[in-house]
């Protein structure tokens, strides 16, 4: 837990001098309602989208076992080793997992369900929150949500070019246009070709053992791969040298490939060869891709995936082929803020006044009947006096006020009064709503 002193006596922040307040732990936020505005259209957006596809909505527990995401996105990758949250049972000392993704988990379910008895390929979107230790920066929590689409049991090339066209809709829809987002694509092959490809590496980077950090040393000897994610400047021109993966890829590899980005060129989808995308995760075969956004910050990913046709059978099922992609909830959001969308909250055009006991308890009738009508009404049950709530409406530039006082309650009748004219008219209380539709009408 992080606490921090108070600094001094802060009426906005309520924090008293020399007391020390628990904060929010660090890269980690509360989502706020300017937040779920930007959330929910993302969410809304992808359900309109995945689910004319037939992608079923899915939510996999936020605490796994740990040995899912080591054995699935494989233990020397920067997310298990250093950025994956975990924690020890207090019972029985067993390791668990804050979940760092998406995708072994939902193959995880996916076995354990017996999916593979469905009508194949079974696919599954989702939406929520997930966990890296990372340095946090512009775009970077150690909390952040992602927006993420799979596909299991489809090996077939239509399935990798469904996901990348959903995915370009998805964020045409959110208004990213052609003009600045890009898709980055690549192949890495399979267990088939892919020694054969790491020996190369090897061979090109001990030759430069000297010009890259000590984290691609390490890497170079247990993951060569990962030497390619490297975002070091030194290292980056070392990678631009290295040998192109495509030049490696066996027979089958290359079909599946060729006929992708075939079936992208009909489809009217423009990709870059990017041959150093490996993407961070060790599941991947085949097709890996990122759609990324450059600003005046520099390239920021947007989302990324791939194929990954051997994760079911490392996480102990039959071997299924599948793709996917997750988007960053966050980094959507924030280039939508910066491109000038932005949030309106839903203000009621009608305010409810009340004064005294017997017309405080009587508003929440009032309240279920405009509710039941779909017409938001403000209020603020606490307070008791009339000036204090007209402000309140005021403030919220109401259309309307509805004033409930003692005699009101007495007599069946609550007084509307038109806050642009100033003037007062007695409506009995079954005539309310109507009254207020119809106003609200004209
Ligand atoms: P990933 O590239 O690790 O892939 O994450 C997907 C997206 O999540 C990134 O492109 C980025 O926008 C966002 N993201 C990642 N880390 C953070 C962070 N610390 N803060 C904010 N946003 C972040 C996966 O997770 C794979 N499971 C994607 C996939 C699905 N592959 C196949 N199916």
């Amino acid at each position: 837990m992080v606490y921090k002193k108070g600094i001094k006596k802060d009426k906005k922040l309520s924090i008293k001098k020399g007391k020390k307040t628990v904060q929010t732990l660090r890269g980690m936020k509360d989502v706020l309602a300017k937040d779920w505005f930007y959330y929910d259209l993302i969410l809304n957006n992808a359900k309109k989208i995945f689910e004319f596809y037939n992608f079923q909505r899915i939510e996999t527990p936020i605490l796994e076992k740990a040995e899912l995401f080591e054995k699935g996105v494989g233990e020397k990758t920067d997310v298990i080793e250093k950025e994956m949250y975990i924690l020890k049972a207090k019972e029985n000392k067993e390791l668990l997992a804050l979940r760092p993704e998406g995708t072994a988990s939902i193959v995880r379910s996916y076995i354990e369900k017996g999916m593979f008895n469905l009508t194949q390929p079974v696919k599954f979107y989702y939406f929520g929150p997930f966990f890296r230790h990372e340095k946090p920066q512009a775009g970077r929590y150690r909390q952040f949500y992602q927006l993420g689409a799979e596909m299991i049991g489809g090996g077939d090339v239509v399935a990798d070019a469904e996901i990348i066209l959903l995915s370009k809709l998805f964020l045409e829809n959110l208004g990213f246009s052609k003009k600045n987002i890009f898709l980055l694509i690549n192949s890495i092959g399979c267990p088939n070709c892919r020694p054969l490809y790491i020996k190369e590496l090897k061979k090109y980077y001990k030759k430069l053992d000297k010009q890259i950090c000590s984290d691609c040393r390490r890497r170079i000897k247990e993951n060569p791969l990962r030497v390619l994610d490297c975002k070091n400047e030194k290292c980056s021109l070392v990678k631009q040298g290295a040998p192109p993966i495509l030049d490696y890829l066996c027979p089958e590899c290359r079909d599946h490939f060729k006929a992708l980005l075939e079936l992208l060129d009909y489809l009217n989808i423009p990709y870059i060869l990017d041959k150093t995308l490996v993407r961070g995760l060790d599941y991947y075969t085949k097709t890996v891709f990122e759609f990324c956004l450059e600003n005046e910050t520099g390239r920021i990913s947007l989302g990324g995936g791939g194929r990954y046709d051997e994760l079911t059978e490392t996480i102990g099922g039959i071997k299924k082929p599948a793709v996917g992609v997750a988007f960053g909830v966050e980094r959507l959001m924030q280039e939508m803020v910066r491109q000038g969308k932005k949030f309106k909250p839903t203000v009621p055009k009608v305010f409810l006044v009340q004064i005294g006991e017997a017309a405080q308890k009587m508003s929440f009738k009032i309240l279920e009947q405009f509710r039941k009508e779909k017409i938001l009404l403000g209020e603020n049950l606490g307070k008791e006096n009339l000036k204090s709530q007209l402000k309140i409406a005021d403030r919220l530039g109401v259309k309307y006020v509805l004033i409930l006082g003692q005699q009101e309650v007495l007599d069946g009748m609550i007084i509307l009064k038109d806050m642009n004219s100033g003037l007062q008219e007695l409506i009995p209380w079954e005539k309310i709503v109507s009254e207020v539709k119809k106003r609200l009408k004209n």
